[in-house]
């Protein structure tokens, strides 16, 4: 385990097993689609999630990817996340999967929604690799998420603290004291 972990909180292979519903999950709901859904990487924390989920789903998707930027060097949200880079596709009429990686303040999913909605879109489905109920500023919620965790600041798996630790292939809780220093 990297050293700067306090705790172990998911092995790769626990991510995968929960991939895998993930996927089901959204196969059943698109089973009747009559054109394929657009599936939004929210990047960069979502990377891995949905390249791992979109190649386990069966349903024929469409991929399309938007930066958001939330943080800066710091482990708490702005509360106003920024689009760094848009979508190439347009959501006009579109059922849209949206992959995040973790909900904690809420105001990124619920941006996200807004923008997705207002630009015309069939159908909003969220999915987040990760949940954070107890640290909620707005009232919002995933249609399917994977894991709960507590107010703990975790890394790895596509998650970062000031760009580092993205391309653990595991997910655990950083030591305090690497984000004291700074924050
Ligand atoms: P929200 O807008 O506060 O819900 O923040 C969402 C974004 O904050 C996520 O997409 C992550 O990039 C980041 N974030 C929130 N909690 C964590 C964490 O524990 N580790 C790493 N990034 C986090
Ligand atoms: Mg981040």
């Amino acid at each position: 385990m990297n050293g700067d972990l306090e705790r172990l909180v998911l092995s790769g292979e626990q991510i995968q097993q929960k991939v895998k519903e993930a996927a089901a999950w959204l196969d059943e709901r698109f089973a009747k689609a009559d054109t394929p859904p657009l599936a939004i990487c929210v990047l960069r924390g979502s990377v891995f999630f949905f390249c791992d989920l979109v190649r386990t789903m069966q349903t024929p998707v469409q991929l399309d990817f938007m930066t958001v930027s939330s943080y800066g060097g710091s482990t708490q949200s702005s509360g106003a996340p920024e689009i760094v880079a848009d979508l190439s596709a347009s959501v006009q009429g579109r059922d849209v999967i949206l992959v995040e990686d973790i909900v904690d303040s809420g105001h990124t999913l619920v941006r996200m929604r807004e923008l997705i909605e207002g630009r015309g879109a069939r159908s909003f489905t969220a999915v987040t690799l990760f949940d954070k109920p107890s640290r909620r500023q707005v009232s919002v919620k995933a249609d399917f998420s994977c894991f709960e965790v507590g107010d703990e600041f975790i890394v790895g798996y596509g998650l970062d603290y000031d760009q580092q630790y993205r391309n653990l292939p595991y997910v655990g809780v950083l030591k305090r004291e690497i984000y004291e220093k700074k924050n």
